[in-house]
């Protein structure tokens, strides 16, 4: 008798997927393997990306559970990317393998069928050699290695070039990517072409640069960068949110008094400490960085601390402002109630120091460092059948790529960083790793985060209100798809999973108990709140200090790469023409606006969060809960919508239309 398997292959979207090679290919079931048939090359796989064909065999395989793939070049060799294979079986059963892998060689990849299995569920020892197998070959794909001592672990690699097709930009993003940074240099030289001299003069020049490109917030910037409740709104919902905490005592190095600052209605800074009413910012991660020297000019860079206060119009405005960490003599406590412009150059040189502090702690370390680290560990860790990686392999797109990039271009010895910052050169690395070292377990989880400082009940501060809405639908996807999995004791057998937390202990944390991240999972809370983190981190998180880049940055008097001027060591020196003789020169200012526009760019391949167009999942409990996730997502992003339309500046960094899945630009 013989039985027909009727077998359909999908090629993904991405351009290049379709193959003109032939394929062989075998079932392999719990009775029985089949012979290899051969697809030959067919018009309607080329050009459609689909294809269907019956293969017979002479007896039933069982239940199916994994397939063999193979191309054959016959006249040349063209690459291939399916997204699944579907088996229709005789007994009337589907199966349906994912598939997402480039195949760019004759040899033969097994794929294993859709539903998700830990290593204590496989039964067939083929299934567990298969297993095994891809671990040891995407151990050796993906290695871990140290790009500075003391930083988080990276992926051992140069170029992106090097990197395994799966893990490497689409042609649609690549081609798009170079494009942003032609247009990024076209402006440059039109910069340069406009005449404007090496030096700012006046506040008219800023327009010349800054026309070209702009945003509706960048505008809103440009108007309002100097006022002191706009530098407050900055620390709640600009593209650095984290910094700000409530503050109920001062800092022993911050020696502010009543006397020195003007409240309201003659309230004392005291009252107001105790009433909750006065938040601090302090850039300490900054102090003791030696800045950077640019075209033989020294920079300057200071680490400083501010005092805000919530007034009863719930506005935050600046009080208080000392540059450097140690109090003295030369180094005043600048005030509202000082002189316009010793002020306002308090206040740029806080800006400038914010852009460091965000660019490479907040941005860089917390996001960019940490997605790569829970990334290489997935892929050493994790085979694909894993319940784990089906969660979490979409939001690892393109992170791989986009770090070695900026290993290679902006962070690098002589990368954009090191040409036009003051933090570039030697003092980045030192502040990489003081960042590090303040990074907690509690600090990457926005409900931990937001009580730790003292966040919880001040208004407007729609990065709280948004953020935590995303962390508890996020939350509430995990919870489902892991508990459907796992059950405690489960936990604690799986090898696999506790070499992924172990790796990520050691080569993200680099073993450092004090943080609080967990060298293992003992529960399946554990495991859900820390895989929680992991989605928020490269998500949202990643979207809040990502997006507004350009938004904020763009207009350069509101958030200098540099200053070549020192900070002022007493009051009543300094003029308008300090301010001129302060902000960086013409070219750094342009490359840096150049480069914040293309980090902010929303690519035309840009994956939304909740929307996984590779579909790993089969079984009817995970994908019920990822059709729940959008729909909550859905409801958020309404909701967040209607709230912005009545407010002067939207906050939309959090709508989950506009966060990525993925740490990817
Ligand atoms: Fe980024």
């Amino acid at each position: 008798m013989v039985h027909k398997y009727k077998v359909s292959f999908t090629n993904g979207s991405c351009l290049g997927a379709n193959t003109c090679n032939s394929i062989n290919i075998k079932l392999v079931g719990t009775d029985g393997e089949s012979e290899n048939a051969e697809m030959s090359h067919s018009l309607l796989f080329l050009v459609r990306g689909y294809a269907y064909f019956v293969m017979s065999c002479s007896k039933s395989l069982g239940k199916l559970v994994q397939i063999e793939l193979q191309k054959v070049a016959i006249l040349k060799e063209s690459d291939w990317f399916p997204a699944n294979v579907t088996v229709r079986s005789p007994e009337g059963q589907t199966y349906y393998f994912p598939i997402y892998h480039w195949i760019t060689d004759d040899q033969v990849y097994v794929f294993r069928e859709g539903k998700a299995l830990k290593a204590s569920d496989e039964n067939l020892d083929k299934c567990k050699d298969v297993r095994e197998k891809e671990l040891i070959k995407r151990r050796e794909a993906y290695c871990w290695d140290t790009f500075k001592d003391g930083l988080p672990h990276c992926l051992k690699a140069d170029d992106p070039q090097d990197l395994p097709g799966e893990v490497r930009f689409s042609f649609t993003k690549e081609t798009q990517f170079f494009i942003t940074a032609i247009e990024g240099l076209i402006h440059q030289v039109l910069t340069e072409r406009k005449g404007i001299h090496e030096k700012w003069s006046n506040f008219e020049d800023f327009n010349h640069v800054f026309g070209f490109t702009t945003t509706k917030i960048s505008e809103h910037v440009q108007k309002n960068w100097d006022r002191d409740e706009f530098f407050g709104y900055q620390y709640l919902n600009g593209s650095n949110p984290t910094l700000i905490q409530r503050c109920r005592k001062l800092p022993e190095n911050f020696p502010v008094t009543d006397e020195m600052v003007s409240l309201y209605d003659h309230h004392s800074l005291t009252d107001e400490m105790e009433s909750g009413n006065i938040f601090l910012c302090d850039y300490k991660v900054l102090d003791g960085v030696r800045p950077n020297v640019i075209e033989s000019i020294q920079q300057h860079l200071t680490a400083p601390l501010v005092l805000l206060h919530k007034n009863p119009d719930d506005e935050l405005k600046p009080v208080a402002i000392q540059l450097k960490q140690q109090p003295g003599k030369t180094n005043p406590i600048f005030t509202q109630c000082d002189e316009k412009y010793d002020w306002l150059l308090a206040k740029i040189f806080v800006r400038s120091a914010d852009f460091s502090e965000h660019q490479l702690n907040a941005h860089l370390l917390r996001t960019h460092l940490l997605a790569e680290v829970f990334a290489v560990s997935l892929l050493r860790n994790i085979p694909m059948v894993h319940p784990l990686y089906k969660l979490l392999i979409p939001h690892m797109r393109y992170t791989l790529h986009i770090n070695v990039l900026a290993r290679q271009k902006l962070i690098s010895d002589d990368g954009v960083f090191s040409l036009i910052a003051a933090v570039g050169g030697e003092g980045m690395a030192k502040v990489l790793k003081k960042s590090l070292s303040s990074v907690t377990y509690r600090s990457l989880c926005i409900p931990d985060d937001i009580v730790d400082r003292g966040m919880e009940t001040i208004p407007n501060y729609y990065y709280r209100d948004d953020g935590l809405k995303l962390w508890g639908i996020i939350n509430r996807l995990v919870k489902t798809i892991l508990k459907h999995y796992y059950k405690n004791k489960e936990v604690n057998d799986d090898t696999e999973l506790q070499m992924w937390i172990s790796d990520i202990f050691k080569h993200g944390f680099l073993s450092n108990t004090s943080t609080g991240i967990p060298d293992r999972f003992s529960t399946v809370a554990e495991l859900i709140k820390f895989v929680t983190m992991v989605i928020f981190t490269v998500s949202a998180q990643h979207a809040a200090v990502n997006s507004g880049q350009f938004d904020y940055g763009g207009y350069m008097p509101n958030n200098p790469v540099t200053l070549q001027h020192p900070p002022p060591t007493q009051k009543g020196k300094v003029s308008e023409k300090t301010l001129f003789m302060t902000f960086p020169e013409i070219l750094p200012t342009v490359k840096g606006m150049e480069t914040l526009w293309l980090l902010s760019k929303q690519s035309s391949d840009f994956v939304p969060l909740g929307e996984y167009p590779e579909e790993h999942f089969s079984e009817e409990a995970p994908c019920k809960a990822i059709e729940k996730f959008k729909n909550d997502l859905k409801h958020l992003s309404s909701a967040i919508e209607k709230r912005n339309k009545s407010l002067d500046v939207p906050y939309t960094y959090l709508n989950p239309l506009k966060v990525e899945n993925s740490v990817a630009i």
